[in-house]
């Protein structure tokens, strides 16, 4: 999945320009800076990518989650309805805008069920939030639908799709606004960065403004901006956006090169008949970063990711159902309220009661599944070896748990 499997001379070259001059920071410094604004450059890019009328860079995936959410004025007294199998970062950014995140179940999509979206609607419902974990992408016509039909908006976290698209639009320009993550384990990395995309001009101005202290950038003299509103500081560094620059111009080399990977290992592992995969709303537009697989039972699954383990395979395979990042199972923190600032008693109350649900239906899919990595960096031969020894382990497991000969 990550871009940094393929980093190379190009970032080099786009994080020297920016050393040349010294100027490390997005804004000021007109003359200084020498014609290089990477940060500026990179936003043009995404636009151009992605097909989305702005883009506001910011410092991670989870600052471009807490500043859609501002901008989108979600706050005190919401509620934003986000899957039960996310990362802890879809999370952290409701709570930090002071919202309640209502967790509900997944299904074989591995992101929102559109009927327990439904199910979780309430008077204080404001945004619908899916995330298009894992590569592939949320039923966004079903919940277009029901933000349309409840007037609630839709916050795409694409984080972990950079280059997924539905019905031929990128994910995270289709809802009123979406977000990237450029983490180091991401598709496209800047080290560290995220972005907000919308379509909007004013959550666009908002945007620019919260994540830089609420500035209005209107003029050339930052000491002599104005503050519409309280912002915070989210910006990206040049440093981190001239990386992603170099990234971005290679992104559909990266996605081509996934996706070549992606098709050959499935059609390895489809000779398993036990084995389905994940359900994708939009097959031709899979960003294809992981290869993600059921089995027919928990007890299977486990022995196979032991059997995995023994064999040297498990490298690359995520169980997510035990992982501590990604799983409401594991989420102890969440689920007691657990915060180092005090919280209000009515929302830490809130939040126990809405992550304290039962799950049994996410239980029942995640439970099940396997997530695999794919590499930009493995040979055709590497992958049908690795997926033969994969099929030959499944198949071991499932003749010794009487499922097949
Ligand atoms: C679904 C999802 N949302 C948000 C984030 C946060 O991104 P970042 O690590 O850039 O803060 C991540 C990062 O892994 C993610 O997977």
């Amino acid at each position: 999945m990550p871009g940094f499997e393929l980093f190379g001379g190009e970032e080099r070259k786009e994080v020297n320009d920016v050393l040349d001059t010294g100027i490390l920071m997005r804004y000021g410094f007109d003359a200084a800076r020498k014609g290089n604004w990477k940060a500026k450059e990179l936003e043009t890019a995404i636009c151009q990518f992605f097909g989305s009328k702005y883009a506001q860079l910011v410092s991670s995936g989870t600052a471009a989650l807490t500043t859609a959410l501002s901008a989108l004025g979600i706050g005190y007294g919401d509620e934003v309805i986000m899957p039960s199998f996310t990362f802890v970062a879809s999370f952290e950014a409701v709570l930090s805008v002071g919202a309640i995140p209502v967790l509900v179940d997944v299904d074989d999509t591995l992101t929102l069920n559109p009927e327990a979206v439904r199910n979780a609607i309430t008077p204080k419902t404001k945004c619908v939030m899916p995330v298009h974990m894992c590569g592939g992408m949320a039923d966004l016509d079903a919940l277009v639908a029901i933000c349309k039909e409840h007037r609630l908006l839709l916050l795409e976290d694409a984080c972990q799709s950079i280059g997924a698209s539905y019905k031929g639009r990128q994910v995270g320009t289709i809802g009123d606004a979406g977000t990237f993550s450029f983490d180091f384990v991401k598709t496209m990395t800047c080290a560290e960065g995220g972005a907000v995309m919308t379509n909007n001009e004013d959550l666009f101005i908002k945007s620019d403004g919260l994540s830089d202290h609420g500035h209005d950038h209107k003029g050339v003299d930052r000491g002599a901006d104005l503050h519409p509103f309280i912002g915070y500081n989210y910006r990206i560094s040049e440093l981190h956006a001239a990386v992603g620059l170099a990234q971005i111009r290679k992104l559909r080399q990266f996605l081509d090169i996934q996706q070549r990977n992606h098709t050959l290992l499935k059609s390895v592992l489809q000779q398993v008949p036990e084995i389905t995969f994940r359900r994708i709303p939009d097959p031709s537009g899979d960003s294809c970063t992981f290869l993600s697989w059921f089995l027919p039972t928990e007890a299977i699954t486990r022995a196979v990711i032991t059997d995995l383990k023994e064999q040297g395979l498990l490298a690359g395979n995520f169980y997510w159902f035990d992982n501590n990042w990604h799983y409401i199972r594991k989420w102890d923190h969440l689920k007691n309220a657990v915060t180092l600032n005090a919280l209000h008693p009515d929302m830490k109350a809130a939040v126990m009661q809405q992550t304290n649900k039962n799950f049994a239906a996410s239980d029942a899919i995640l439970s099940r599944c396997v997530s695999t990595a794919i590499s930009l960096l493995w040979t055709e031969e590497q992958i049908k070896e690795k997926g033969e020894r994969m099929v030959q382990s499944i198949r071991k497991v499932l003749a010794q748990q009487g499922v097949s000969a």
